[in-house]
């Protein structure tokens, strides 16, 4: 019935209709104010993961190295803020070492990681990791303090997916001026679950429902396929649009042999989705396959970007991934592993451009931004990337 409304609202005739009808739509809300594109045509976004503020030894006592730690990952995020100046900032995961943090101050964590974009009032939202989820803290008590704490700030929203381990699954617009109401494009955001168990004093039981360490399959396709049918219905189109899901789809497992700039440390093997006791179950395709219909065999997803593996800073596309280019974030964080390359701490950034956006492929540039104040591994995602390479393995 809706839907048969909304496809007679797609008569020309009907466009303030159309208009009203993009209310409907989970992304489009009156008490946020519109992002839009600079004056330049430019929307950049900085996306930075793995922080893991909060760390402690692992016998539970306290140590003064986690506090510096922390410290260290506001002057990476401060430095990389001020050189690149982004529109937007997106936390994808990992915010907090959940296992380590006292249940009456876990949510002070969040204040740390957010301090330098929130003192520079860049518009941001999150998606949340593992670590995420732990005996003191979850996916949803974040989302909570943070659309609170930081109302006005914040487009971090929970459309969909379980509560509390996997509910922050959402989108947000992107106009080219305040008075358009189809956006130029969209921002995606997925809940990749996982728990892990601990205080400090060693492993715990993890609570059945938050043993799954992929995108809800029974929540979240139904949800993007929902949104993506209601933005032809209402727009005529489905927005190009950016990705975001704190751990990689196992599709990127076959990608990270080709020749691509970045760190390539990290196997993303047994630690992409869709992984339960070392066995693949193939339980994050039904997110992976709503992806593909985003993309709508036109190029319309940019880049598919994760964090998790700290030593992975690359982006590749192949065959295998139905030619949608994923991407890693690299390390942001002074919290958690490092690997031989990803020493020097770095954000990954994306330049929505307009004209970009406008050829029949749309494309993205993307590169890593530095604490040491150096940009490396600049490349522009689209048809021409990679389109001669094959992955090494199948
Ligand atoms: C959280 O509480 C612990 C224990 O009282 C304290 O040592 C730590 O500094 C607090 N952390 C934050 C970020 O407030
Ligand atoms: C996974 O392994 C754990 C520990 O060996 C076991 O208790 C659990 O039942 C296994 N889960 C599944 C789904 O096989
Ligand atoms: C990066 O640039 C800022 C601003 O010029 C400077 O304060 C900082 O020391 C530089 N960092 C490094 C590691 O060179």
């Amino acid at each position: 019935m809706i839907l048969g409304v909304l496809l007679l609202a797609s008569n020309v005739s009907a466009l303030p209709l159309a208009r009203s009808f993009s209310n409907t739509l989970a992304g489009i809300l009156s008490s946020k104010k519109k992002l839009t594109f600079d004056a330049q045509g430019n929307f950049k976004v900085v996306s930075f993961s793995d922080m893991h503020t909060g760390e402690r030894p692992g016998d539970g006592s306290w140590a003064a190295w986690g506090p510096a730690n922390d410290a260290a990952t506001q002057v990476v995020h401060a430095t990389v803020l001020d050189n690149e100046k982004p529109n937007y900032v997106v936390f994808n995961g990992d915010m907090i070492t959940g296992e380590n943090v006292f249940k009456e101050n876990a949510t002070n964590y969040l204040d740390i990681v957010y301090a330098p974009t929130v003192v520079r009032k860049i518009p941001f939202s999150s998606t949340h990791g593992n670590h995420d989820n732990a005996n003191n803290i979850n996916h949803a008590e974040e989302i909570e303090y943070e659309q609170t704490r930081y109302a006005e700030l914040s487009y971090t929203r929970s459309d969909a997916g379980p509560k509390p381990y996997g509910n922050g699954n959402y989108w947000v617009p992107v106009y080219v001026k305040s008075t358009d109401w189809v956006p130029a494009a969209v921002l995606w955001f997925f809940d990749s679950r996982s728990f892990v168990s601990g205080t400090g004093d060693g492993p715990g039981p993890i609570p059945p429902a938050a043993n799954y360490y992929w995108v809800d399959p029974n929540t979240v396709p139904n949800y993007i396929k929902l949104q993506r049918l209601l933005m032809t219905a209402v727009w005529w189109k489905v927005p190009p649009a950016l990705v975001f899901v704190h751990i990689p789809v196992q599709k990127a497992q076959d990608l990270i042999s080709l020749p691509t700039l970045g760190d390539h440390d990290d196997d993303a093997g047994l630690s992409t989705q869709g992984f339960l006791n070392n066995t693949y179950n193939g339980l994050d395709l039904p997110f992976w396959n709503e992806i593909v219909a985003l993309n709508g065999g036109k190029g319309n997803v940019l880049a598919v970007t994760s964090g998790h593996d700290h030593g992975s800073s690359w982006c590749a596309r192949s065959e295998d991934s139905s030619g949608i280019p994923i991407c890693f974030n690299g390390h942001s964080g002074y919290g958690g592993y490092v690997t031989e390359h990803s020493v020097v701490r770095n954000g990954r950034v994306f330049n929505l451009n307009l004209a970009d956006l406008a050829t029949p492929v749309p494309t993205v540039k993307t590169w890593n931004s530095y604490e040491d104040n150096t940009t490396a591994d600049a490349v522009t995602l689209g048809p021409e990337y990679l389109t001669a390479e094959k992955s090494g393995t199948a």
